[in-house]
This record gives C-alpha cells, sequence and structure tokens, in this order.
C-alpha cells in the first residue's frame, strides 16, 4: 500500500509521483517570496518545466534506490508542501534528513506538525530506521516548535551549515531517535 494519509478536511500527505512535477512548479511559484529566506537561492531556471522535471525525476530514482522518500501535502492535484527525506543511509547508522515545507496560504493549520508525526512513525515502522536528522536556521521558531513537538531534540550549531538564500549560515540540528 503506498503511503498516504489524510492529515485534514484540505490536505494529504502522500508519495511524489511523475504526475505532481506541474503542480510542483505551480507551488513553488506562488510561494516563491514565502521560501526565500529559508532556502538556497533559486535560480530561475529552477522555475522552469526542465529544472522541477530533472530535480523531481531524480527524487523519483533516489526512492526507487531507498535512497530517498519524497512527499508532497496535496490538495485535491494541488501540492500545497513538501515533506523530504534524504540521504537514507542503512548498516550502523539507518539514518535520513528530513526537509519541509508548506504553501503560504496553508500554514498554521497544524498541517507540520501532523506531517512530522506520521512520518516519524512510518520511518521506525516502515522504513525500520533509527535516527532521523533536521536542520533549522537560528531564528526559525516555527520549524524549531513543529521539530520538538515531533520529539526531536537539538544536538548543537553547526557553523555556516547550509548556503540559504545565497549565504553560509549557522543551523540548530536537531535529532529524533527512534529505535532503542
Ligand atoms: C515552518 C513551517 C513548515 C511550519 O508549518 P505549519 O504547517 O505552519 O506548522 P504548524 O501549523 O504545524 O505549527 C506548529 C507550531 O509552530 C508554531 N509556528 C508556526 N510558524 C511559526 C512562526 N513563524 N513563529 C512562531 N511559531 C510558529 C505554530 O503556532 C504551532 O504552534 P502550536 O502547536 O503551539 O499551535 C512553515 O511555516 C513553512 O513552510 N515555513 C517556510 C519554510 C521552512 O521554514 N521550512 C523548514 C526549514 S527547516
Amino acid at each position: 500500500m503506498p503511503y498516504s494519509v489524510e492529515l485534514s478536511d484540505v490536505a494529504t500527505l502522500r508519495l511524489l509521483t511523475e504526475r505532481d512535477i506541474g503542480p510542483v512548479l505551480d507551488a513553488y511559484k506562488r510561494n516563491r517570496e514565502h521560501l526565500a529566506q529559508w532556502e538556497p537561492a533559486r535560480a530561475e531556471s529552477f522555475f522552469t518545466t526542465a529544472d522541477q522535471t530533472r530535480i523531481l525525476t531524480g527524487q523519483l530514482e533516489e526512492l526507487e534506490a531507498g535512497a530517498g522518500y519524497p512527499l508532497v501535502f496535496v490538495n485535491g492535484a494541488i501540492v500545497i508542501g513538501r515533506m523530504t527525506l534524504s540521504g537514507i543511509v542503512r548498516g550502523p547508522f539507518q539514518s535520513a534528513s528530513i526537509g519541509y515545507w508548506v504553501d503560504k496560504e496553508h500554514t498554521g493549520q497544524g498541517l507540520a506538525s501532523a506531517a512530522l508525526r506520521n512520518v516519524v512513525t512510518h520511518c521506525l515502522e516502515d522504513l525500520g530506521l533509527h535516527r532521523i536528522e533536521a536542520g533549522t536556521l537560528l531564528h526559525n521558531v516555527g520549524s524549531q516548535k513543529v521539530l520538538r513537538k515531533a520529539g526531536f531534540a537539538p544536538i548543537g550549531i553547526a557553523e555556516k551549515y547550509l548556503k540559504i538564500a545565497g549565504t553560509w549560515q549557522d543551523h540548530l540540528l536537531f535529532q529524533r531517535l527512534l529505535s532503542k
């Protein structure tokens, strides 16, 4: 059974498919300003079908290879957010990184929190992971709250960890341990 969870009356969280390429592009166009301070600087080409096809096809290949788990928040056929597990490593690590965003019209409705709680359970019960890691900008209070509510604990500050909005910026790293 493919992963799909109803989060609310308006939002379902499910695996990305090829059919989502157009709706993901539309969502990025609508949310360009909303996401700008939280994401890497985007070239103009990022907002084209060609780039999104390349990026999302890559994510679907990672899903196939067991290296990633790309999800979309949808309202019908409209994409209203993303949550993505990347860098899934097996062996003695059994760990993955998680990132997410919610459409500006749908923030403050508990969607990120509900999604993360579900994904945490799925990571333990179905993907067999031991650990999930996430990093937030130091001033991203909303995202930190989402993580803490899902049982993530801060593990320290990584200096100049990611180039966000064109600048190498310090991040507060979190982890959620899943197995004993
Ligand atoms: C961060 C983000 C994903 C939160 O999504 P969301 O669906 O609005 O989150 P929730 O509704 O589940 O909110 C969880 C809690 O955080 C709080 N919160 C959300 N945004 C907040 C903000 N900017 N400042 C303070 N608190 C905030 C909510 O009030 C809620 O608190 P409560 O449970 O006590 O009511 C969303 O604002 C977003 O997409 N931001 C831009 C991209 C981004 O920052 N991604 C994460 C990168 S690490």
